[in-house]
């Protein structure tokens, strides 16, 4: 397989858990707030319930689906 070029994310939905993001360089969160990412894979919370947002910080496992 051929290297990927990482000029734009790539993107990964885990079931019932985060957003991944691959290659980004910054994300901005609901208050507009910018975050700088300086790792090269972020997982974003999509549940809402993180202590830390928009960052996942593995609340969503003991939320009741
Ligand atoms: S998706 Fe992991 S804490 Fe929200």
């Amino acid at each position: 397989m051929k290297d990927r070029d990482f000029d734009h994310p790539d993107v990964v939905l885990v079931p019932h858990g985060p957003m991944l993001l691959r290659g980004a360089e910054s994300v901005q969160d609901l208050e507009g707030r910018v975050h700088t990412v300086d790792r090269p894979v972020v997982a974003l919370c999509r549940c809402e319930k993180s202590s830390r947002l928009p960052w996942c910080d593995g609340t969503h496992k003991v939320i009741p689906r």
